[in-house]
């Protein structure tokens, strides 16, 4: 039936995306943006729900290029994900006619999320080594877009030590795995290794999309600190805190979504550098202090999302301290407030902080809001498992009139809602062009 509207029912029916350009403002939170999903499958027993997949993330109004592994071919047909999906399944990098349509690099740049489902141990390994042989891994390697795993296998290979490191080193590089679930396996065991429900994946990949954003940043400058601080005490010892960095990349990611020149200034962290921004490693407060303060200037916004030490030792040892007494003391002194430093220039940029509390967390972050002048706080109760070195968080952001409340979520989603209200309160500050560049991708019947 080509007169229906979407074409959705229509299996064989090819969506052209097209690209209109708004200039209008639309909220972007009552916008439903279609999401570009390349699926990949590989070859694991778990294929066979491929099709169910595909279904659950079109429901969800996502558009699914597939890209199937040669073994994947054995327990699934592209007939049938040609079906599903609208499009033509790709499979092969040297496929002369379909790469003059959509190169491997075009369909790595199209897609708001990658999604690997099944994933088997065998991709992940590629993954991680970085080994490109096929089309769905040169995909991974050439994408910028978040990219998420739902491995399937037996639970033997599963807990295999080099699957779980291969897992750990993916996840360091801030890729998503998803599950695997626990239960009985196609080879008769029961263990972990089934494929997440397709339903559980479909509704968290599209959650984990930045998408393409709607440009509210575009031409802006984010500057934003993450992780912790290091501050030696002797060539061998140093004073730091649980500070993963998670928050302040996911910040930088969803800033670097929104059009925004990103420059990310980083405490040591074990995650990746994310693409495309400009990434500044350092490792104590005083280096995070000049570094920042050499790029701020003129930056729009300035996001404070580092857990830098308070305090330094006085001085730093030259030799490795010997134990001799039953006490030692180490004299410290404060190191610099960035953040409140960034605010009092001349002509501050909008500037963000976080506020890490065990107690009375609301009162002491507005105290922090007022005294380092800032134009916005986002507090965070941590301990028990809260706030730092955790993959989720909640928090209050704190203005001078108002107030916002986020519940427990991702860090990645609640990196999204954050960078959208900041956004929303840069442009109200400073008068800015509240016009963001608004791409809207819809279906041509
Ligand atoms: O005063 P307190 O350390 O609790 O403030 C936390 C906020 O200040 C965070 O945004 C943190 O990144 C920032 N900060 C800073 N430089 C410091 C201490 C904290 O930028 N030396």
């Amino acid at each position: 039936d080509t007169t229906n509207q979407s074409g959705r029912d229509n299996p064989f029916q090819l969506e052209m995306p097209v690209i209109v350009g708004l200039s209008s403002r639309i909220d972007c939170e009552n916008e439903a943006l279609t999401v570009n999903i390349v699926l990949g499958i590989t070859g694991g027993i778990a294929a066979y729900k491929a099709p169910d997949l595909v279904r659950r993330l079109r429901e969800r109004d996502a558009e699914v290029q597939i890209v199937m592994t040669a073994s994947a071919e054995e327990f699934v047909t592209a007939t049938a994900l040609q079906a599903v999906s609208g499009r033509p399944v790709r499979s092969n990098l040297w496929d002369k006619e379909a790469e003059a349509a959509m190169s491997h690099i075009e369909l790595a740049r199209w897609a708001d999320v990658v999604l690997v489902a099944p994933a088997t141990a065998e991709v992940m390994a590629r993954i991680v080594s970085g080994a490109a042989p096929d089309l769905l891994t040169t995909i991974c390697l050439a994408t910028e877009a978040p990219i998420a795993l739902a491995p399937a296998m037996n639970h033997v290979m599963w807990n295999n030590p080099a699957t779980q490191s291969n897992r750990e080193l993916l996840e360091q590089r801030g890729i998503h795995i998803l599950g695997p679930d626990t239960g009985s396996q196609a080879c008769g065991e029961t263990g972990a290794g089934r494929m997440l429900d397709p339903d559980v994946i479909a509704a968290t990949v599209c959650g984990l999309s930045v998408g393409k954003g709607d440009g509210s940043l575009q031409g802006r400058t984010v500057v934003i600190t993450a992780g912790p601080t290091r501050e030696p005490i002797d060539p061998v010892r140093y004073i730091t805190n649980r500070s993963s960095g998670k928050m302040g990349y996911a910040i930088a990611r969803a800033a670097a979504a929104q059009g925004a020149d990103v420059i990310l200034v980083s405490g040591p962290v074990s995650l990746q550098p994310p693409p495309g921004m400009q990434v500044f490693q350092v490792n104590t407060a005083q280096e995070m202090f000049e570094v920042t303060h050499e790029h701020v200037r003129g930056a729009d916004i300035f996001v404070a999302a580092a857990a830098v030490a308070d305090y330094r030792p006085t001085e730093i040892k030259p030799q490795k301290i010997k134990k001799r007494d039953e006490r030692m003391s180490l004299e410290l002194v404060r190191c610099p407030d960035i953040l409140a430093s960034v605010a009092a220039l001349d002509n501050p940029p909008f500037t963000v902080g976080f506020a890490a509390e065990t107690e009375n967390v609301e009162a002491y972050a507005r105290a922090k809001l007022e005294t380092k002048n800032l134009d916005m706080i986002a507090a965070n109760r941590v301990g028990d498992d809260q706030g730092f070195d955790t993959d989720d968080n909640a928090v209050t952001v704190l203005w001078p009139n108002g107030r916002q409340e986020f519940t427990r979520t991702a860090k990645t989603d609640l990196a999204r809602s954050l960078v959208d209200l900041i956004a929303k309160h840069f442009y109200a500050t400073t008068g800015s062009n509240t016009e963001p560049r608004l791409t809207v991708i819809s279906n041509l019947d």
